[in-house]
């Protein structure tokens, strides 16, 4: 887990379901979601919650979520770009390999499992196991009644965290109901005071020296974290955080001008470009003279491409977006002058364009369940180095 750069792209890959669920099972009788309960009318616990996020290697980000009566902890990847929550169970001896934390589900622990049998496929891994109703919270949170999969079996996952909770929109359907997601229960259950999920994500150079702190918040954003305007962008589906796309330049020139759409994706590494336009990208690469490895290395000292890409705001404005090569490309942690390129092509037909945490480290995004909106506003985070850069010769 160290010589090569681990990228992860957790959506789910049926793309050609979105707009539908991926769980339509139906479930055993008894065993439906219970309404949400309502607190007694007391006001907010507080307005919004920030909770630590762990920086792994600025592949992906996790967090913590608790679940269980008995409030056990699990690391989980918070995902906007996929819809299911999960943990391993206890029998679950694929998970053990790689070093996940695991669960008993017992009736004291209000945890119910059903035998419906599910299988989630992630374009980066797949996980199966049995659909339950957990009892899940976030630290700072009393538990809400949910559910999600106890998984019994994943492969070609990487270790670095427990499970997965799925953060689209809407969704999590069983028999025809809809199961709100978290961020929208924690706020009909008055815990927090707006149905907002927000992530900063620091560069993990920046956690080792002490300068930063990753976090997710709750309920709104961190106003300290961002400078500037927060733009705010109207979601394209009802149930995935796609907001309109329309332009993408490579040193200021034009190589796509049509309208399409891209996910904001918290559980995806790098910017996957469409094809068409991932070759644009690497023709401007190669003319360049530089050379790509098979794990898309590259030396460190190559003079990468500006990029800039363009997505329309809620007013109707086309707002640009500009990424250089200090936020796209990461040196190897092992290797003298060999750097990683965090721009891939997207393979088959999948979304138009997936942003991952290459671009949200410079532009924090705020997602809204009320309004369904995704703002983004330029962090405070600097670069920590620039490309070529002279001192990794
Ligand atoms: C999961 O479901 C299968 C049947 O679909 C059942 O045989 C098995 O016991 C279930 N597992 C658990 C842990 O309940
Ligand atoms: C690329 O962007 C950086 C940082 O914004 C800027 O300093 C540099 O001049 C740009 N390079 C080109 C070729 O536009
Ligand atoms: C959604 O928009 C309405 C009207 O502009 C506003 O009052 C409300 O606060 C917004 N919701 C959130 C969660 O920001």
């Amino acid at each position: 887990m160290t010589s090569v750069s681990i990228k992860i792209l957790f959506v789910f890959l049926a793309f050609a379901a979105i707009g539908q669920c991926i769980i339509s099972l139906p479930l055993k009788k008894g065993y439906m979601p219970r309404e949400v309960q309502t607190y007694n009318k007391k006001s907010y616990l507080r307005s919004t919650i920030t909770n630590k996020l762990v920086n792994f290697q600025d592949d992906i980000y996790i967090a913590e979520v608790q679940v269980g009566k008995s409030k056990q902890p699990f690391e989980v990847v918070f995902d906007t770009g996929s819809e299911i929550f999960w943990i391993p169970s206890a029998k679950c001896d694929t998970c053990k390999e790689v070093e996940m934390k695991s669960y008993d589900c017992t009736e004291e622990d209000e945890c119910i499992t059903t035998d419906y049998v599910a299988e989630l496929q992630y374009a980066t891994g797949y996980a199966a196991g049995n659909i339950t109703h957990f009892n899940v919270g976030i630290p700072g949170t009393e538990n809400i009644e949910y559910f999600g999969i106890l998984v019994s079996q994943v492969g070609y996952l990487p270790s670095g965290f427990d499970g997965i909770i799925g953060l689209t929109p809407i969704c999590n359907v069983a028999e025809g109901s809809t199961q709100p997601n978290l961020i929208s229960q924690l706020y009909e259950t008055k815990q927090i005071e707006k149905p907002i999920i927000s992530f900063y994500q620091a560069f993990d150079v920046d956690e080792k020296a002490g300068k930063a702190q990753s976090t997710v918040t709750f309920g709104g954003f961190d106003e300290s974290k961002v400078v500037g305007k927060v733009q705010y962008f109207k979601i394209v589906q009802k149930n995935s955080w796609f907001i309109p796309f329309e332009e993408f330049e490579v040193d200021g020139v034009k190589v796509y001008t049509e309208k399409g759409s891209a996910l904001i994706d918290t559980g995806t590494t790098s910017f996957y470009l469409r094809p068409d336009i991932a070759e644009k990208y690497f023709d401007n690469i190669q003319k360049r003279g530089i050379k790509i490895g098979d794990e898309y290395d590259v030396p460190c000292d190559s003079e990468f491409p500006n990029i800039s890409f363009s997505l329309r705001n809620v007013d109707g404005e086309l707002i640009k977006f500009e990424i250089d090569s200090s936020f796209y490309v990461t040196p190897s942690i092992t290797k003298k002058n060999v750097c990683y390129l965090y721009f891939e092509g997207l393979i088959g037909n999948g979304p138009q364009m997936v942003i991952g945490n290459t671009v949200l480290r410079k532009y924090l995004p705020i997602f809204d369940y009320e309004n369904k909106t995704i703002g983004l506003g330029r962090t405070i985070n600097q670069p920590p180095r620039t490309y070529p850069s002279k001192s990794e010769q």
